[in-house]
């Protein structure tokens, strides 16, 4: 199996579970030693990353050239290879142009027989999110809620998509749909500090995507690995 993106946050836990269910990994990187190199955007090296594997799992991103660098995967991926495309809840809903491309890329995929699966937000995101927003002596949460899920839920579920076959679309959220509020205090007791929040609310239609809940997943609630977890574990 290929994994693309295999030094990101995700595909770090993606190629460490494929290799404990006993799979032959290959995972792509720019530059990272232990790795296959090669570079999607330019597509030097995708070929020889690509060629031999049975499933690929492209987990990489570059923020709004992905569309680019896909369409190199795209040129050297076989009919008989599985490509899995890792995606976002809700690219269909939040008109944020890095999921609009997202969404692009998706029906790219689809029409050359890939499975998608898209994720609710990554737990590292969220807490990312609190430590930028409460570094000031008011701490900021955005109005809305989040569904956060463990990368190694996801990895899980990417082991299965590929050891089983080919599914269209499936949406994979965490645990619980919990507000920015409670996540961002989780995390301030986490790293003991004190903080006062607000809430911040935005005008728009990418906020009031993510407001109307557009990003969450609640009936596919299906990671098992708390915010809580995470933040004692990592
Ligand atoms: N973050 C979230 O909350 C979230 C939620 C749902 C879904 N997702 C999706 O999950 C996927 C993984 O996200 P992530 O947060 O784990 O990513 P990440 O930590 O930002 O890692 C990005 C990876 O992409 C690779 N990469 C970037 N440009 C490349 C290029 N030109 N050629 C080859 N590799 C390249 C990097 O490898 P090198 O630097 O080693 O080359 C790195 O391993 C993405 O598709 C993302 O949209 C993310």
């Amino acid at each position: 199996m290929l994994v693309t993106g295999a030094t990101g946050t995700l595909g770090r836990d993606l190629v460490a579970t494929l290799r404990e269910r006993g799979h032959e990994v290959r995972g792509l990187s720019r530059s990272a030693p232990g790795h296959v190199h090669g570079d999607l955007l330019t597509g030097a090296g995708i070929a020889e990353a690509v060629d031999g594997v049975d499933v690929i799992i492209h987990a990489a991103t570059d923020g709004r050239r992905d569309e680019a660098a896909t369409d190199n995967l795209l040129k050297v991926v076989r009919d008989d290879q599985h490509l899995i495309y890792v995606s976002i809840v809700g690219v269909d809903r939040v008109p944020l142009p890095y999921y609009r491309s997202k969404y692009r890329i998706e029906q790219r995929v689809r029409e050359r027989g890939g499975s998608i699966l898209r994720a609710t937000q990554f737990h590292n995101l969220v807490r990312g999110m609190a430590r930028a927003l409460t570094a000031a002596p008011i701490g900021l949460y955005p109005a809305f809620d989040i569904q956060p899920v463990d990368t190694r839920d996801v990895a899980r579920r990417l082991a299965e998509i590929a050891e089983g076959g080919r599914v269209e679309l499936e949406d994979f959220g965490g645990p619980a749909v919990r507000s920015a509020r409670e996540l961002f205090q989780l995390y301030l007791t986490s790293a003991g500090r004190r903080r006062p929040l607000l809430p911040v609310r935005l005008p728009g239609k990418i906020f009031g995507g993510y407001r109307s809940g557009g990003h969450l997943a609640p009936d596919r609630a299906l990671g098992t690995i708390t915010f809580e977890d995470f933040l004692a574990a990592r």
